[in-house]
């Protein structure tokens, strides 16, 4: 019989490839696959809401029900704190960052931003939703931490993943050494190692992009949607179009295929929607482990300075060679490749 990894030994195996790991980090991830599994049990019920209640009522045990999205924030933010390795959470879902100042926590190393329910609109049809984490070292010596210790580059991130409530539940991370993906076995409750060493094709046929904003779209973008549509065997072109509004589920199977996926800013909403520390910088540092690039249409997304928590960012994200060429678009209005 194949060995099979969960998990929780693939982390530990890896520690040793962190000469000043003594375990915190680990012990990280494994609260987050805990909260994660946590999570996934509550997101696979959400099509019984008729039979147990909706948010906001109370069900047949006498618990109130909760809508799905504030409910993974607590099971994330409650994980954290208990166990022991953060003394930052900062959540797309709230306002302000969450301190953790226990006597444990206050000293702890690391930051978590987290998005913990990605994709929120499709939780009532049964579309595939996220969860995505982002872990940062701190940065000041001691008393308790501070804002800056989120506001950092998305270099600065020493792992980063998410969790897709899909067909089936799967968790990807990187630690800035590749990407593995670990597929849920609901049996026995653990993930297991399905997806080792993830690569993402340099170019694919698939392009993500909400097209009904596409009056709103830059001229540049307009274009390049325009060349994903235009015949030609040499490239594969027509592109297909996929969309899922999930922004998890979009970029995982572009992982897998190869494609591209943009979120471009309008007019009236010049950095787009999605959020730089929640969202952009902890799928950037996935697929750019993975082989694949993101940007804003000028700047890695990476790079990109973090003056504020829920800061919102423009960005290009996918395989190398296809989000090349749709900066190339942006930068000239009239390309011809
Ligand atoms: P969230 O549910 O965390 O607010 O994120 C939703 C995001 C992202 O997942 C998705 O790609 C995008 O919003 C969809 O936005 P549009 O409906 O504007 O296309
Ligand atoms: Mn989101
Ligand atoms: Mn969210």
């Amino acid at each position: 019989m194949p060995k099979v990894a969960t998990l929780g030994q693939f982390i530990i195996e890896k520690q040793a490839d962190f000469p000043y790991a003594k375990g915190e980090l680990s012990r990280l991830l494994r609260d987050i696959g805990i909260a994660a599994k946590i999570v996934n049990r509550e997101v696979n019920k959400a099509g019984l809401v008729d039979i147990l209640g909706a948010a906001g009522q109370t069900n047949i045990q006498g618990e109130r029900q909760q809508k799905l999205d504030v409910y993974a924030n607590e099971q994330f933010i409650s994980a954290l704190q208990s166990g022991g390795e953060c003394c930052i959470v900062a959540s797309e879902e709230n306002e302000d960052i969450i301190l953790i100042d226990s006597e444990v926590s206050k000293s702890a190393k690391y930051i978590v931003a987290i998005d913990p329910l990605d994709g929120s609109s499709n939780i009532d049809v049964n579309v595939p939703v996220g969860t995505i984490f982002s872990i940062y070292r701190r940065k000041s010596a001691d008393g308790p931490a501070l804002i800056s210790d989120v506001l950092q580059k998305g270099t600065q991130q020493v792992a980063a993943g998410y969790i897709i409530y899909g067909s089936s539940t799967m968790l990807v991370y990187t630690t800035g050494c590749g990407v593995n993906g670990f597929t849920l076995d609901p049996s026995i409750g653990e993930f297991c190692l399905s997806h080792p060493e993830m690569k993402m094709p340099k170019t694919g046929t698939i392009y993500s992009i909400n097209e009904g904003n596409y009056i709103h779209f830059p001229d540049g973008v307009k274009q390049y949607i325009k060349y994903c549509q235009v015949e030609d065997k040499a490239t594969n072109r027509p592109y297909s179009s996929r969309y899922i509004g999930s922004m998890v589920a979009d970029l995982h199977r572009n992982l897998i295929k190869g494609g591209i996926f943009i979120y471009p800013g309008t007019a009236s909403a010049p950095k787009g929607k999605l959020r730089l520390v929640y969202e952009c910088n902890p799928l950037a540092f996935i697929i750019e482990q993975a082989g694949g690039k993101a940007t804003d249409g000028e700047s890695r997304i990476l790079d990109l300075e973090v003056i504020e928590l829920h800061q919102r960012t423009p960005i290009f994200i996918g395989s190398k060679e296809m989000v090349l060429i749709a900066e190339a678009f942006l930068h000239e209005t009239s390309v011809t490749l």
